[in-house]
């Protein structure tokens, strides 16, 4: 089965509690089930890892490499600042994906700039839960393997 990697990074451990107001009130387990399911709908397996740690994301992104066809990526707050993780995602030769529940376009300054998306494929943001939909049907519609069935 055709593997895709969900990277979660720093405090979106604590989505569901974690304000709220801008994040939503699902948990990362529903968003992970969510994703789960829509890519299982096209026949693709889903696994996820979610750290606060830099350097653990960037072993999980170096152990994908050759194993999983695409990567989906929320790097929480390290979007903004890590060229090492934008140095590590570049060394993957799968499709990516950046994705944000927020929009950081609309927020403070310092979220206007991501320094991975140089390097993923293309970035999606601003549409809440919906946002992890959008990025499962990017990887479907990026790796051609679509079941032409209208997704749930
Ligand atoms: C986020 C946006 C980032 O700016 C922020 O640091 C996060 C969450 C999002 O999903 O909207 O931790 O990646």
């Amino acid at each position: 089965m055709t593997k895709v990697l969900l990277l979660s990074g720093p405090n979106l451990n604590l989505l569901g509690t974690r304000e709220p107001s801008i994040y939503g009130t699902d948990t990362l387990e529903t968003h992970v089930e969510r994703a789960t399911a829509r890519a299982a709908l096209s026949g693709l397996a889903l696994e996820h890892l979610q750290s606060n740690h830099e350097g653990v994301l960037i072993d999980a992104i170096h152990a994908a490499r050759g194993e999983y066809a695409a990567i989906i990526i929320n790097a929480g707050a390290f979007t903004h600042t890590s060229w090492a993780l934008h140095d590590a995602l570049n060394t993957f030769d799968g499709v990516m994906v950046e994705v944000h529940l927020s929009n950081p376009a609309a927020r403070e300054s310092f979220r206007h700039t991501s320094v991975l998306a140089p390097v993923v494929n293309g970035s999606i943001a601003g549409f809440g839960r919906r946002s992890y939909d959008l990025a499962v049907d990017a990887v479907v519609q990026l790796l051609d393997v679509g079941t032409g069935e209208a997704p749930k």
